[in-house]
C-alpha cells in the first residue's frame, strides 16, 4: 500500500518536472500574420515548393551561427522566398530550435496562406510568393506589444524619460545599421535606480539606409512612455525594458554591476504579465513545481506514518510492507 503511494508520488513529481522541461526550452510564440487573400491548395506546386523551402530553412546546416538565413525555390508564379532571423544575442543552438520549431507550426497556424510572418520571442520566419529579399517590409504584419504600466509618478520626468528612451534606441539604430548582422543593444543608466535596455535588430539583407529608415519608423511607431515596449515588423524590430531582456554576457558587454536598490513600490513590476519575458513566466513555474513538491511530499510523509503505523498496528509481528520498516 505505501510503495503503491509513493509509486504515485514519484509519478506524479516526474511528470512535473518534465513538464517543465519541456515548457522551459520551447520558443515563444508572440504573434504571426498571414494574409488569406492569397492561398495555394494543398496539391499545388507552390506547395511542394514551400515544403522544400521549409525543410531548407530548418536543415542542419542552415546558418544558424549567423542567425539569418534566406533560400529560394522554384519559378514564378510558384515561386517561394523565405528566411529566418533570430535574435542576435542567442547561441546557434537556441537559434536552431527556434527555427525548428517555428517551421513544425507554420503549416498549422497558416495552413493554406501564400504569404506569412511568425515571430517567436527567439527568431523570426517568413516567407512569400513576392521577393522579400533586400526590399523593406513596413506595410504590413505589424505587431506592437507594450508593458501597460506607464511609467511611474516617481518617474516624473516624463518627457526626459521619453526622450531618453527615443535618443538611445536611436543610437542603437545608428550602429545597428552600419553593422553587416544589423543588431545592436544599448543599456544605459537612466537614474541611479534604473538601466534602460534597448534592442534593435534589421534583417541582414537591408542596406545600411533601409535599415536605418525601417528601424527609424519602428522606435516611432513603439509607445515610449511604458516601462517597456517592442515593435515588430517584417524587415525589422526594437524594444525596450528596464531590465535585461537579453544575454548581457553573448554581445560581449562587460556583466553588470550588482543589482542597484530599488524603492519598494517605486518601480511597477519590471516583467509584466503582457510582456511575458523568461523572468516573468520562471517564477510563476517555480511557483507551479515548488508548492506541489512540497504538497506531495507533506502528503507522502503523512501517508507513510498512516501507513506504517496501521501496518503494525493490525498485523502485529507480521513482516513489514516496507524493509526499512521493520528495523523500528
Ligand atoms: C479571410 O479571413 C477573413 C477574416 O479572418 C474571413 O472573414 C474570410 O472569409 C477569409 N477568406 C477566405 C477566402 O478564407
Ligand atoms: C488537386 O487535385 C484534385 C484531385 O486530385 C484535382 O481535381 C485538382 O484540380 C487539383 N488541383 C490543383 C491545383 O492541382
Ligand atoms: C544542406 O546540405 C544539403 C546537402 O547535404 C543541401 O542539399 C541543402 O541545400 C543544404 N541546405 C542549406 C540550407 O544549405
Ligand atoms: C514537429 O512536430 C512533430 C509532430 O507534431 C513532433 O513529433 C516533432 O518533435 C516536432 N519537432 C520539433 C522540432 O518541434
Ligand atoms: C559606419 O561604419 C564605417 C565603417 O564601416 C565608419 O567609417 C563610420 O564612421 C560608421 N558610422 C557610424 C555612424 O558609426
Ligand atoms: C541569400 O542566400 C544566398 C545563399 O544562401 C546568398 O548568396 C545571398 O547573398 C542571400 N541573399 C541575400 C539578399 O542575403
Ligand atoms: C549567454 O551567453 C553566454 C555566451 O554566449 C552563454 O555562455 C550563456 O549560456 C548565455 N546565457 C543564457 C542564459 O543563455
Amino acid at each position: 500500500m505505501s510503495s503503491f503511494f509513493s509509486l504515485i508520488t514519484f509519478l506524479f513529481l516526474f511528470s512535473f518536472l518534465t513538464s517543465f522541461r519541456a515548457s522551459a526550452q520551447d520558443p515563444y510564440f508572440l504573434n504571426h500574420n498571414c494574409p488569406n487573400s492569397t492561398t495555394y491548395s494543398s496539391n499545388s506546386t507552390y506547395f511542394t515548393n514551400l515544403k522544400t523551402l521549409l525543410s531548407s530553412l530548418s536543415s542542419p546546416n542552415a546558418s544558424y551561427s549567423t542567425g539569418f538565413q534566406n533560400a529560394t525555390v522554384g519559378q514564378a508564379p510558384d515561386r517561394v522566398t523565405g528566411l529566418f532571423l533570430c535574435r542576435g544575442d542567442l547561441s546557434p543552438e537556441v537559434c536552431r530550435n527556434c527555427v525548428a520549431f517555428s517551421v513544425n507550426e507554420t503549416l498549422t497556424r497558416c495552413p493554406n496562406q501564400r504569404e506569412a510572418v511568425f515571430y517567436y520571442e527567439e527568431c523570426i520566419l517568413r516567407y512569400s510568393h513576392k521577393n522579400i529579399l533586400s526590399t523593406t517590409t513596413t506595410n504590413e504584419g505589424e505587431f506592437i506589444l507594450s508593458n501597460p504600466n506607464n511609467i511611474s509618478p516617481i518617474q516624473k520626468q516624463i518627457n526626459q524619460f521619453t526622450g531618453l528612451v527615443s535618443s538611445n534606441m536611436n543610437q542603437a539604430a545608428i550602429e545597428a545599421a552600419n553593422r553587416s548582422i544589423k543588431f545592436s543593444t544599448i543599456k544605459t543608466e537612466l537614474t541611479e535606480l534604473q538601466t534602460l535596455y534597448g534592442l534593435v535588430q534589421c534583417t541582414p539583407d537591408l542596406s545600411r539606409e533601409n535599415c536605418m529608415s525601417c528601424l527609424t519608423s519602428s522606435i516611432n511607431r513603439m509607445p515610449l512612455s511604458r516601462i517597456g515596449a517592442r515593435q515588430f515588423w517584417p524587415s525589422c524590430n526594437s524594444r525596450y525594458e528596464l531590465y535585461a531582456f537579453y544575454n548581457e554576457t553573448a554581445i560581449g558587454t562587460p556583466p553588470p554591476p550588482p543589482p542597484p536598490l530599488r524603492f519598494p513600490g517605486s518601480t511597477p513590476p519590471l516583467t509584466s504579465p503582457s510582456l511575458p519575458g523568461k523572468s516573468g513566466s520562471s517564477n510563476v513555474l517555480v511557483v507551479a513545481i515548488v508548492v506541489p513538491i512540497i504538497v506531495a511530499v507533506l502528503l507522502f510523509i503523512a501517508g507513510y506514518c498512516f501507513f506504517a503505523k496501521r501496518a503494525k498496528k493490525t498485523y502485529g509481528t507480521a513482516p513489514a510492507l516496507d524493509g526499512k520498516d521493520s528495523s523500528d
